[in-house]
């Protein structure tokens, strides 16, 4: 364990922004973790696990503790499920695809997010109709001051849309260390509800779709919409769907015949901000190297050395506009680091 000094952190976050961490270390293991929280060798801690939800604006003057624990493990096993854990520095697609090896299901609609284990439950991942807290069990997390570990339920995490009792109530308190899921050994039950999937499964002729079967389409999916944090800098979609009014909805219909929605209940009603975002001209729009996605609206990129300020004025500009055409305020889903 090697404590480096005014190091970038380009590197580690899927924006790809250049700013430096005043003291930087790399923990493989929860006993390098507990030493570092004892030792208590820093005046402010900084967590940083897969880098991939988050936009960070200024250097960081902390001791960023990055979080590289790696190691998956079958719990417990029926013929019919697999309890499995995976430890929170273990990349989430790489264990998405080991359960799908596996022929462990639940998880194939969540392939090719990007990010760490660790982090997925915080804002309770979600794609094509399926979410984290679908399979998810528990995770373990250890208290930043004290140490103690301590055991999250599913419940105990109140899991919503995007969110999580790691956004609020415990918000910074807890490094979560490893995380749970129960799956299925066989009679999977698919998800291919989204029209894509079940599109991108029909064009392939496939009859009776595997997980391979979803997690392939999803993967053709995402890639053919979402850039490539490899190559262009992103951290997903920067802002939450929106959830409005049945009746504002109905007002902007007379507006916008055209407009998508997905009902939440008899009084609300989410809109994509995607749609909402295209809508305003903002697409495909670039200032410097800072921009908006060509192909998918509500992602934000960097496509070199964009600051996070330049990024995060883009993110103004489009929630102003959203604000004054369609009366509607939009929230930003990544956590901004200012
Ligand atoms: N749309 C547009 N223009 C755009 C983008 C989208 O008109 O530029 C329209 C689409 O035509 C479609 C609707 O908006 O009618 C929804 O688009 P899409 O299916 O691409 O999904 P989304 O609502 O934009 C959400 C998640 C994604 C997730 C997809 C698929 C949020 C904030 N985002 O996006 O999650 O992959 O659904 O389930 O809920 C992420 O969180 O980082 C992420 C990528």
């Amino acid at each position: 364990m090697k404590i480096e000094y005014n190091k970038s952190l380009k590197e580690y976050n899927t924006f790809g922004i250049d700013v430096n961490a005043t003291e930087f270390v790399s923990v493989t293991s929860e006993s390098e973790l507990k030493s570092i929280l004892f030792d208590k060798n820093y005046r402010e801690l900084f967590v940083l696990s897969g880098g991939s939800n988050m936009l960070l604006t200024k250097n960081i003057d902390a001791l960023v503790l990055h979080i590289a624990i790696r190691g998956i493990d079958v719990i417990e096993e029926t013929k019919d499920h697999v309890v499995i854990s995976a430890t929170a520095g273990e990349n989430w697609h790489d264990f998405v695809q080991y359960c799908i090896h596996n022929d462990y299901g639940g998880l194939e609609n969540l392939s090719l997010i990007p990010g760490y284990v660790g982090s997925a439950p915080i804002q309770n991942i979600g794609a094509y109709g399926v979410e984290l807290k679908d399979t998810f069990v528990s995770c373990e997390a250890i208290h930043t001051t004290t140490g103690e570990k301590h055991l999250f339920s599913n419940e105990d995490c109140k899991f919503d849309y995007r969110n999580s009792i790691f956004k609020n109530e415990v918000k910074g308190k807890y490094i979560i260390t490893r995380v749970t899921f129960k799956l299925t050994k066989k009679n999977h039950r698919l998800n291919t509800s989204y029209g894509a999937i079940e599109n991108a499964i029909t064009d392939r002729g496939i009859q009776k779709p595997t997980i391979k079967d979803v997690s392939e389409a999803v993967i053709h999916i995402r890639k053919n919409k979402l850039p490539d944090p490899s190559e262009i800098g992103n951290s997903g979609s920067f802002f939450k769907n929106p959830i409005i009014s049945i009746q504002h909805f109905l007002e902007l219909q007379k507006s916008y015949p055209d407009i998508p929605s997905y009902k939440i209940d008899q009084n609300y009603i989410k809109v994509p901000a995607g749609w909402l975002i295209e809508q305003s001209g903002f697409k495909g729009k670039r200032w410097g190297d800072a921009g908006v996605h060509q192909k998918q609206a509500l992602v934000l990129v960097n496509y070199g050395n964009a600051s996070g300020h330049e990024i995060l004025d883009i993110s103004k500009k489009i929630q102003n506009e959203i604000h004054e055409k369609f009366d509607i305020s939009l929230e930003i889903e990544v956590n901004i680091i200012q």
